[in-house]
């Protein structure tokens, strides 16, 4: 039986640089045989493989630059802070100050670095709500939710800003534009229920509020 690599591949005699739409049709070429035939011919199943090594060594290459800086980083906080007490505290204020956030991959060397369990780490992230599992948004939308701003309605409030950025609180919009945050009192009681876009506080928010200050942010954005 005759197969046939896609046109772009012989057309390259070998296809040594096979793009993705190549590698696509690659797949809907293997599907289509094993569906005809129950089985995938020799020479399209070692230049899937090979395409597959190839593109894997470029990752491991890419991952092991990354490795090495995030090992020099948490290194250089670490030393900064080891004699201190708290010093974990204070690494992960240092790492979030760098990052915006405390990446899974650097609190996973922070563990092996100190030789505590990664379980401990988080549990000290997720106690504090000052650090951050995720990027930090573009815009920030902080919905206070104090005793007076709660009973003035910031449930309601809170409910509307994640219906519509699509996010709960402590995340980041799929395109980095918004995170939301809650807190509790901001000190403006007197104007509750009152939330915080991009540093600017907002006094007595009604739920219909909401739209207009996230499109606000986006245009101030656009402004720049
Ligand atoms: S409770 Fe919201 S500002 Fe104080």
């Amino acid at each position: 039986m005759t197969t046939h690599l896609p046109a772009k591949h012989a057309e390259t005699g070998g296809g040594r640089d096979l793009k993705k739409a190549d590698e696509a049709a690659l797949l809907d070429l293997l599907e289509t045989l094993e569906h005809k035939h129950g089985f995938i011919p020799r020479e399209i199943s070692e230049e899937l493989t090979r395409v597959i090594e190839v593109r894997l060594e470029r990752l491991r290459r890419i991952q092991g630059k990354l490795d090495s800086t995030i090992r020099r980083d948490v290194k250089v906080h670490v030393a900064r802070w080891r004699e201190e007490e708290g010093n974990l505290i204070m690494i992960l204020h240092a790492i979030q100050n760098q990052h915006g956030y405390v990446p899974r991959e650097v609190a996973m060397e922070l563990a092996r670095e100190l030789g505590v369990k990664l379980a401990r780490i988080y549990e000290v992230i997720t106690f504090y709500h000052y650090f951050r599992l995720q990027p930090p948004g573009a815009h920030s939308l902080t919905v206070c939710n104090g005793t007076a701003c709660y009973l003035k309605g910031s449930a309601d409030l809170l409910n509307e800003s994640r219906s519509r950025l699509g996010v709960s609180e402590g995340q980041t919009t799929a395109d980095r534009q918004f995170q939301l945050e809650v807190v509790r009192c901001i000190g403006c009681c007197g104007m509750a229920p009152a939330v915080v876009v991009d540093g600017q506080t907002h006094g007595r928010v009604k739920t219909s509020d909401i739209p207009g200050l996230i499109e606000a942010a986006k245009k101030q954005e656009s402004k720049k």
